[in-house]
C-alpha cells in the first residue's frame, strides 16, 4: 500500500519559440492516503492531466516534489499503473496477449495467462479472450485497460478521465466494476473526470481544481455509504454544494473561450441538464 504526498508543485511550460511561459500551477499540496480513492474535478485546461502525468513520472514538476511513501518520483514505475482516456491497446495482439504482455515484466508466462485470464473474467470479458482490439467496442477496449492495470497489481491506480468517451450505460456498468476491483484490493487512487456525479459516486474526497491562478480551490470528504444512490437526497445536495462551487469557474473559462459569444443564461442550460460538463469542467 502507497500513500501519495504532492510537495509546494509547480508547473511551467515553456514556448521557446514564442518565448513564452504558462504556469498551470504552483504551490500546490496534496496529500493521498493509502487505498483512498481522490478524484480531481475541474474545468478544462486547470492542470488536471499535468498533475496526473507528474504523479505518473510522465511529465516533470518545474519545482517542488511528488512522493510515494516518502520516496521522491520523477520517472514511471510498476507501483503505479496508469489508465487514459483511450485505452492504449496493442492492435496487433489479442485482447489477452495485451494482459499477458503487460505482466510478463513481473512473472512467468504460466502465471502471467492465468492472471489475465482471471482479470479479464472480472471485467467479463472472457468470451473475448482471442479477440483483437479492433473486434471490440470502446466499452469493451477500455475494461481491457482497467483489467490489464488492475492485473499489474499497482499499488498505485492513476486514471485520466477512463470512462469520458462512452455512454452512460457502459459507464455505468464500469463504475461498478470499477468500485468492486477497489473495495476488494483497496488500491490509492487519483481519478481525473468531468462528472460531478461520478466523482461522488467513486471518490473518498474529491478535489477541486481551478485555473488562471490554477490549483486547488476546493475539496470535498465523501462520507456516503457505499453503494451510492444517486437518487439520495445527501448525494443531491452534495451534487450542487460542488456545482454552486465549480459554477464560478466555468464560467470564467466559457466567457474566456466564447467571448462576445457568450451568455450567462445560455450557459446555466449548458450545465443544468446532467452533471457532465463535458470540455467546460
Ligand atoms: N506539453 C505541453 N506544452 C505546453 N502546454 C501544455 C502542455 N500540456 C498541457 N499544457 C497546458 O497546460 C494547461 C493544463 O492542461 P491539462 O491537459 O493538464 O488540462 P486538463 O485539466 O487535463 O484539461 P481537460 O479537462 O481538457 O483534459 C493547459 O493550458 C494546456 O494548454
Ligand atoms: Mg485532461
Amino acid at each position: 500500500m502507497a500513500g501519495i504526498q504532492i510537495e509546494n508543485v509547480r508547473k511551467t511550460f515553456e514556448n521557446k519559440k514564442e518565448k513564452k511561459s504558462h504556469t498551470v500551477f504552483e504551490n500546490l499540496n496534496l496529500h493521498i492516503s493509502s487505498g483512498e480513492f481522490v478524484s480531481l474535478l475541474g474545468p478544462s485546461g486547470c492542470g488536471k492531466s499535468t498533475l496526473l502525468n507528474i504523479v505518473a513520472g510522465l511529465e516533470q514538476a518545474t519545482e517542488g516534489t511528488v512522493k510515494v511513501d516518502g520516496k521522491k518520483i520523477d520517472s514511471p514505475g510498476t507501483d503505479r499503473g496508469v489508465v487514459f482516456q483511450e485505452a492504449a491497446l496493442m492492435p496487433w495482439m489479442t485482447v489477452l496477449d495485451n494482459v499477458i504482455f503487460a505482466l510478463k515484466k513481473k512473472m512467468r508466462k504460466e502465471e502471467a495467462k492465468k492472471r489475465a485470464v482471471e482479470f479479464l473474467k472480472l471485467v467479463h470479458l472472457s468470451k473475448f479472450i482471442d479477440s483483437y482490439p479492433h473486434e471490440l467496442s470502446g466499452g469493451m477496449k477500455q475494461r481491457v485497460a482497467i483489467a490489464r492495470a488492475f492485473a499489474m497489481d499497482p499499488a498505485i491506480l492513476l486514471m485520466d478521465e477512463p470512462f469520458g468517451a462512452l455512454d452512460e450505460q457502459t459507464r455505468s456498468n464500469l463504475h461498478k466494476e470499477v468500485q468492486y476491483i477497489w473495495a476488494t484490493s483497496r488500491k490509492t487512487v487519483l481519478f481525473v473526470t468531468h462528472n460531478i456525479r461520478e466523482s461522488i459516486l467513486l471518490s473518498d474526497r474529491i478535489i477541486l481544481m481551478g485555473t488562471r491562478p490554477g490549483g486547488i480551490i476546493g475539496e470535498f470528504k465523501v462520507d456516503l455509504p457505499r453503494p451510492r444512490k444517486q437518487a439520495s437526497a445527501e448525494f443531491i445536495a452534495l451534487e450542487e454544494k460542488i456545482m454552486g462551487q465549480l459554477a464560478g469557474e466555468i464560467e470564467k473559462v466559457m466567457r474566456e473561450e466564447m467571448g462576445d459569444d457568450y451568455n450567462s443564461q445560455k450557459a446555466s442550460l449548458l450545465y443544468s441538464s446532467n452533471r457532465d460538463m463535458g470540455g467546460h469542467i
